[in-house]
């Protein structure tokens, strides 16, 4: 087992919540089979699992990675460390929303507080280009979106909310061309950047 594997069993021993195995598959699977993605950014590093996975992909890779919080911030630094990638990928302890950059990136994969895509989307607007593409996770939240008489959690049932208006807006944000894919990971959705 390499160490990544074992990384990935830890993590899901303790409950990190790391992406399912088909989402990760399906974004491993986009970074593959479009050469042209060198500059990844992630908002939502976790343990640094899901950086790993994309750097490994190919060694011409960068990935900023923002995380929230210390712990998860501290143990992803040392994970990348140890797996000898510190030079390609570079983590940000912060919220995402205050990660300020010049830089411009092929891939956004977007993986953080699922209440605020909508912000995260616009603040690193200016960091895309025509052609930039960005790929969002648990647009289904285990399928309460859609069939929210699975929860009766208030606070979930407002996220879960707020995720359905943000996924019907982003259907129609004209400035994105988007394919959301209900099965595979937790709902995936890639939008590609057109106007
Ligand atoms: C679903 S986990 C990320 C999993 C990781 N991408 C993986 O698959 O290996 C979401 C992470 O986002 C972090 N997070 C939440 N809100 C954030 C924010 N506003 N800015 C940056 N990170 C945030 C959480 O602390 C958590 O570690």
């Amino acid at each position: 087992m390499n160490d990544l594997n074992e990384l990935e069993k830890q993590a899901r021993q303790s409950h990190v919540p790391i992406m399912m195995d088909s989402g990760m598959l399906f974004l491993t699977g986009y970074i593959r089979s479009h050469p042209g993605i060198m500059r990844i950014l992630e908002a939502g590093t976790a343990v640094g699992w899901s950086s790993m996975k994309m750097a490994e992909v190919r060694e011409n890779i960068t990935v900023d990675t923002i995380e929230i919080d210390g712990d998860m911030y501290r143990q992803a630094v040392e994970n990348i460390r140890n797996a000898g990638l510190s030079d390609r990928i570079f983590v940000h302890h912060m919220d995402a929303v205050n990660f300020e950059t010049a830089s411009y990136y092929d891939l956004f994969f977007i993986d953080a507080a699922k209440s605020q895509y909508r912000k995260y989307l616009e603040h690193f607007y200016p960091n895309s280009y025509v052609g930039s593409v960005f790929i969002f996770d648990n647009l289904n939240f285990h399928g309460i979106v859609d069939h929210p008489e699975l929860s009766e959690n208030r606070s979930t049932l407002q996220m879960t909310r707020k995720i359905l208006r943000f996924r019907e807006r982003l259907m129609q944000d004209r400035r994105f061309k988007t394919e959301f894919y209900p099965e595979i990971g937790d709902g995936i959705a890639v939008s590609e950047r057109i106007l």
